[in-house]
């Protein structure tokens, strides 16, 4: 028997991606590990970079605890980032301080010609060995999440050198060199599937697909370097890992989340903010475990507007599959103790 089927019964999240409906639903944030909390910034401190921060073991256990240990989340996330797969596959990747990420961009076909997935396991060797340690020291009740980007949004940073504004480098490549395009996406798609497959022989116990920039395609265009890529990771992973749940969240999708939680496969569908409850009860519910989508500003903002937009989410779709969570990543200027306000409603007895 697989590990996860053992734990099944005693872990909220798990519980609710197979289908179940628990009043108070699960609970856990996206950047639930962040600079949000004191006790991030000073671990942080201890490493060169950022990247190193994540390789490192003990530093990035301890940011994947600190969350669980304030505020007694359903799940704890693996702390790494999108951008290992691009170091992995050989690209110069690096974080600088207020600017976010950087690559040295790949333009041509000779620069993809430049990655390889050859040396994937042993350059992320450092994660897996974090997932195992996570796996030992996690309470029973909490869910260990592995993740990865979805392959058009980690290739659009490959492409773009970094974050965009309209990612037109990587969108006209997608639109004038489509054959040469398609190449990046298998790479990515092939090596991301291996990855989350390593992910759950380290431990992992349910995976979310992260697609930040599902919204910025025509429906054809989504439907190739968006959709496709999913369907195809969703399926090396039932082939690799039948047990393990999968979460997609293609933020900023918009109607073409009715296409993905029809056909992605995932047993959990990620919901961004802007996402309308009663069409998402309506239309996605029946297909699949929702999550989200509280606005994280409003978590900065706190307060009734916090208690009031958590009361409408938890009303809209907590009396049917649920996971609670953001509509994106947790921000730096959130207070902690706004965080533990919405523990506290999510878990208060209603
Ligand atoms: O959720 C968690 O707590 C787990 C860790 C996690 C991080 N990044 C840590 C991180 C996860 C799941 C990610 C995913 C990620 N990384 C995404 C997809 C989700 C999303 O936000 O859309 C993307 C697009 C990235 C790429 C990335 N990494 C960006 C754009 C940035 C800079 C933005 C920022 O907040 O600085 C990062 C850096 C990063 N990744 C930080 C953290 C905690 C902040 C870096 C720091 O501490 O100095």
């Amino acid at each position: 028997m697989a590990p996860s089927d053992k734990n099944l019964p005693d872990k909220k999240l798990l519980r609710a991606l197979a289908g179940e409906t628990l009043s108070p639903p699960p609970i856990w944030l996206m950047r639930q590990a962040g600079r949000y909390l004191p006790e991030y910034r000073e671990t942080r401190a201890k490493a060169a970079s950022f990247l190193d921060f994540c390789f490192t073991p003990d530093l990035a256990v301890e940011a994947t605890l600190q969350p669980i240990r304030r505020y007694g989340f359903d799940a704890a996330i693996l702390f790494s980032d999108i951008l290992v797969i691009p170091h992995a596959l050989g690209q110069r990747v690096w974080f600088e301080e207020g600017s976010g990420p950087r690559l040295e961009a790949i333009e041509t076909a000779a620069d993809l010609a430049t990655l390889s997935a050859t040396h994937l396991h042993e350059r992320l060797a450092a994660v897996y060995e974090t997932l195992r340690r996570l796996r030992a020291e996690l309470p029973a009740e909490t869910a260990l999440i592995g993740f990865a980007g979805a392959p058009w949004t980690v290739a659009s940073y490959m492409v773009e050198g970094g974050s965009s504004r309209d990612f037109a480098h990587a969108k006209l490549w997608a639109y004038q060199r489509p054959d040469e395009f398609q190449r990046l996406i298998d790479l990515l798609t092939a090596a991301t599937a291996d990855y989350l497959v390593a992910q759950v022989e380290a431990g992992a116990e349910v995976l979310q697909l992260f697609e930040s920039w599902a919204g910025v395609w025509p429906e054809p265009a989504f439907r190739r370097w968006c959709l496709e890529p999913a369907k195809e990771i969703r399926q090396r992973l039932r082939l690799a890992a039948p047990a393990v749940p999968m979460i997609q969240f293609p933020r900023g999708a918009g109607a073409l989340y009715a296409a993905c939680a029809a056909e992605g496969g995932f047993e959990g569908l990620g919901l961004d903010t802007t996402v309308p409850l009663d069409w998402a009860g309506k239309v996605l519910q029946g297909q699949a475990t929702l999550q989200g989508n509280l606005d994280p500003l409003v978590l900065v903002a706190g307060g009734e507007i916090l208690r009031r937009e958590t009361a409408r989410i938890l009303g809209a779709l907590g009396n049917r599959p649920f996971v609670f969570n953001l509509g994106h990543g947790i921000v730096p200027e959130t207070p902690p103790e706004h965080v533990a306000a919405l523990v506290e409603q999510i878990r208060a007895p209603r």
